[in-house]
């Protein structure tokens, strides 16, 4: 009985509930995924939004609309693997900067240092939804302006570096649009971008080169969305967290192989309406799901302690706390710990990508934090606002004291 029954609180929980499920079973309008992506664009700011079946989709061809195939790519060695995946599968190779000293973001001085003739662009991540340095952006593009300046989104969304929307520095912005990001379409991602000319390449690059979504995927994502009801529900949630122990569920939640440079088979299989209309749905929540999670942030930095063997991560003004994360330096126990307490930890980049099989062959820096991160870090769920986070609090205390 406990085993089905048990409460749990889950590490993420995508804001999705009756609104999402009215939508997706409305009929299609005329044009779901433009007026997604005009949602979209207006939230971030932006003058255009294309929308992708993938993030990683939208990079490969934004790489390619940029013509920067056979060029060197600078990225952070600590991101989703799927970023140097998707630099690779649009023929450029990637180049791996650690980790700041002051925080997960990339070593924009080190990146800097590390343009060539070869370099074509750097990817900048505002990861875990920290915003990347703004100022520092500027001062590369001022001294290198042939370098095209992508902003990765996928974790920050509207994240500010100094009131400045990070989004908007660069030419172009991608962003993921998964059950774990900020905002969801279950499946899905955008670039944005101010550029007319830029909008237009990769649009006619995406009508060429994606087949249009068809009913099989659409059902798929039918399916996969409403499983995700019971998936989050607080009771079952403990059996699911067995499951995918147990390695069952391994299908669904496991994204990368350690040995392999890989996609999604239906990596140029456009967005389906379906999940345009669950995307335009959630994105009126943004301000809510944003608010919810600064609350619990706040929660987290007034109410724990900030020790050598449980650090909080940095305070920023602008972060949007994708993820709330933690070093700490028994991450298996204090997984354990939390499950046995009732909340489920995360654990997120839990890879140095430059120690990974299938990136061993790129010549090699030095990656001593990306290394450390990638082995010290857990998060704490951040979705539920004051709630959750003070429950975690609670527990979490007690495992310290
Ligand atoms: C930092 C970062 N960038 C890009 C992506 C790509 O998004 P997608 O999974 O939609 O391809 C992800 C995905 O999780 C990510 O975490």
């Amino acid at each position: 009985m406990s085993v089905f029954y048990r409460k749990m609180i889950p590490r993420l929980k995508p804001a999705i509930n009756a609104a999402e499920l009215l939508a997706a079973l409305r009929p299609d309008g005329l044009d779901e995924i433009r007026l997604f992506e005009e949602d979209f664009a207006q939230l971030m700011g932006q003058k255009h939004a294309v929308a992708f079946p993938y993030g990683r989709t939208g990079l490969i061809y934004l790489l390619t609309a940029l013509g920067l195939k056979g060029k060197e790519i600078i990225c952070p060695a600590y991101t989703c693997v799927v970023v140097p995946h998707a630099i690779v599968y649009s023929g450029s190779t990637p180049v791996f900067i650690d980790c700041a000293p002051d925080g997960f973001n990339m070593d924009l001085d080190l990146a800097g240092k590390s343009i060539t003739g070869n370099t074509g662009a750097i990817v900048a991540t505002s990861i875990f939804g920290y915003p990347v340095d703004l100022d520092r952006i500027k001062a590369i593009q001022e001294k290198h302006p042939q370098i095209k300046i992508i902003q990765d989104c996928a974790h920050s969304f509207a994240a500010e570096w100094k009131g400045r929307p990070v989004q908007k520095q660069g030419e172009a912005a991608i962003f993921g649009l998964n059950i774990s990001k900020l905002l969801t379409s279950i499946f899905g991602g955008m670039v944005t971008t101010d550029s007319d000319k830029l909008y237009h390449d990769l649009k006619q690059l995406r009508d060429r080169h994606l087949t249009v979504s068809d009913w099989k995927k659409t059902l798929r994502r039918l399916l996969y969305f409403l499983s995700l009801y019971p998936t989050f529900w607080e009771p079952l949630y403990g059996l699911v967290n067995r499951l995918e122990r147990s390695g069952i569920l391994n299908h669904f939640t496991q994204y990368y192989d350690d040995a392999k440079i890989d996609m999604p088979d239906d990596y140029r299989l456009q967005m389906s309406s379906l999940e345009a209309k669950i995307g335009r749905c959630n994105i009126h929540k943004y301000r809510k799901i944003l608010a919810a999670r600064r609350v619990a942030a706040k929660i987290y930095f007034t109410g724990l302690p900030n020790l050598p063997e449980f650090q909080l991560p940095p305070e920023i003004d602008g972060a949007t706390y994708s993820h709330f994360v933690v070093q700490v330096p028994d991450r298996k126990q204090w997984m354990e710990y939390g499950l046995k307490k009732g909340i489920q930890l995360g654990q997120l980049i839990e890879y140095n990508i430059p120690e990974m099989e299938s990136y061993g062959s790129h010549p090699r820096g030095s990656y001593p934090l990306s290394a450390k991160y990638s082995r010290s870090t857990i998060n704490l769920p951040v979705y539920g606002g004051e709630e959750v986070a003070k429950s975690v609090v609670r527990i979490v205390k007690k495992h310290i004291q």
